[in-house]
């Protein structure tokens, strides 16, 4: 039985205090995301980097909910069972990949149990509460930076420079459920939840 459907607004819309703007990743640790932030070029014309606390590899983009549907999403998020894995970054790339680009990225590899807890947090979303999965096939990256007003030439000389970006491996032993509130200053992530990745019992 579904509980509810989640409608997703526009970016731009203001939260309303009763509803949440949710979605579900992987943090980074502090290494690496001191390892992305010295990869921005805070000189290139147009590039918006993105703050090294901000950076993280996004699981699930659910999108404005209600808070009781919000609860309830954070408890669901508790019964799933994904060990430990262990990840490394590599190559970049932008979306969209052809045109202009408007998101400039490093990747993940695509390990199993990466892509098993990004299926089973997904589907579960869906089968519990309706929230439609993603159409686009999970592209595991970290958005490093907002580029659509840089010049397409200067995007793609970063591209070039860091086609073979790779970083150390890691250990993910959580995700996470946050919040993103949306400020003028742009959003801000907050972290509502942390859940353990685990065996299944
Ligand atoms: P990203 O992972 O490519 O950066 C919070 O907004 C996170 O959810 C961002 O990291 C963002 O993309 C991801 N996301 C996915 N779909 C989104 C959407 N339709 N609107 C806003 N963010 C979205």
């Amino acid at each position: 039985m579904m509980e509810s459907l989640t409608t997703l607004t526009p970016p731009e819309s203001s939260a309303s205090p009763r509803r949440q703007r949710l979605f579900v990743a992987l943090p980074l640790p502090e290494f690496l995301r001191q390892d992305l932030a010295a990869l921005s070029e805070p000189a290139r014309h147009g590039i918006n980097w993105a703050p090294p606390e901000h950076l993280h590899l996004t699981l699930k983009f659910i999108g404005e909910v209600d808070r009781p549907l919000a609860t309830a999403i954070g408890e669901f998020l508790t019964s799933i069972a994904v060990e430990p894995f262990v990840l490394q970054l590599r190559g970049s790339g932008c979306f969209p990949p052809r045109g202009k680009p408007s998101i400039l990225w490093v990747g993940a590899e695509e390990v199993p149990r990466l892509l098993q807890l990004q299926y089973r947090i997904e589907n579960g979303l869906y089968s519990r509460f309706g929230i439609l999965p993603e159409k686009r096939v999970f592209t595991p990256h970290i958005t490093l930076a907002r580029c659509r007003s840089a010049p397409e030439t200067t995007v793609r000389e970063f591209l070039k420079k860091h086609r073979n970006y790779q970083s150390a491996p890691w250990k993910a032993t959580s995700f996470v459920l946050y919040e993103s509130l949306l400020q003028p200053q742009g959003a801000l992530y907050q972290e509502i939840a942390r859940y353990s990745l685990r065996l299944q019992t």
